[in-house]
């Protein structure tokens, strides 16, 4: 069932839990995920990223082959079809291609026209029935040709930021996309327990989800995260089960060059990933 992201997050912060943002790719990407949110009777948002839009041909492709899908495989968990990280021209797209989520990342903007243009955007989405995130204080590393310096957000821009009408606030607290490196120094809980205390209990959203320990995610929920996204370890999972199965000669025996049993090992793997972060994050049978 599509709908927005307002009501499923608002429900995971009453019940200290968070929903999972998977990030897709391509067609294998969003069944793995759809199936396992069914499979577990969890909420789920699909996160899309403007690079991953792109490489599908389109807003449009996505919003109609996500659509088509949640109907076809007959879901009945709430799924958010979500832009991840978008720029402004992005978010009017996908309100227009029939996504029920959109972020706008301002974060690079100085606060003046990232409070401006989330205004304008926050007024769009609700119009239109979306659910809208916007990003204070850029979460570091690399994603999809987004590149952020990782700083920790200022709890009185986040406050500005949050009194806007967004439904939920991205804050940056130490976290970084992509595999964290040996030296990372963890989580700022000092900084999350800040902004939580100066942004009314808005649902918050912790980016870069591959790789932090499971007491950290713990504690982050404990202090307002009800949105974690995860987006390299699903990568991870499909590329390891899909090298051990060239490595195995698998693909070379038989018909094992079928995409549909070459891609199997690592839609899969997905699933796996996907189960074990909805058990953490506790959403399962919250649908
Ligand atoms: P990871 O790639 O580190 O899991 O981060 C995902 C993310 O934050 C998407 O916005």
């Amino acid at each position: 069932m599509l709908v927005n992201a307002t009501n499923m997050l608002l429900k995971a912060r009453d019940g200290h839990y968070a929903v999972g943002q998977f990030n897709i790719n391509n067609l294998e990407w969003t069944k793995s995920i759809l199936l396992t949110a069914q499979e577990l009777n969890s909420p789920v948002i699909l996160g899309v990223s403007e690079g991953a839009g792109k490489y599908m041909t389109g807003f449009k492709t996505v919003a109609a082959m996500v659509k088509a899908m949640d109907e076809s495989l007959g879901i009945t968990v709430p799924v958010a079809l979500h832009l991840d990280h978008g720029t402004y021209e992005g978010a009017k797209a996908c309100v227009a291609a029939g996504f029920t989520s959109i972020m706008f990342d301002g974060s690079h903007y100085d606060i003046e026209e990232n409070v401006a243009k989330t205004t304008e955007l926050v007024a769009l989405a609700h119009d239109h029935g979306l659910s809208i995130e916007a990003e204070v204080g850029s979460i570091g590393g690399e994603e999809d040709g987004v590149i952020g310096m990782g700083e920790v957000a200022d709890p009185a821009q986040c406050a500005m930021i949050s009194s806007l009408g967004i439904d939920f606030l991205a804050a940056g607290i130490g976290n970084i996309h992509g595999k964290y490196p040996a030296n990372w120094k963890g989580l700022d809980f000092d900084a999350l327990d800040k902004i939580h205390a100066a942004t009314n209990n808005i649902p918050l959203v912790l980016h870069g989800g591959t790789g932090i320990p499971d007491d950290m995610i713990k504690k982050a929920i404990s202090l307002g995260v009800s949105k974690i996204n995860v987006n390299t370890e699903c990568q991870l999972s499909f590329a390891d089960a899909t090298r051990k199965y060239i490595e195995a000669g698998k693909d070379v025996q038989g018909k094992g060059y079928d995409p549909r049993k070459l891609l199997a090992p690592g839609a899969e793997a997905i699933k796996a990933t996907v189960r074990e972060k909805i058990a953490l994050f506790g959403s399962a049978n919250k649908a």
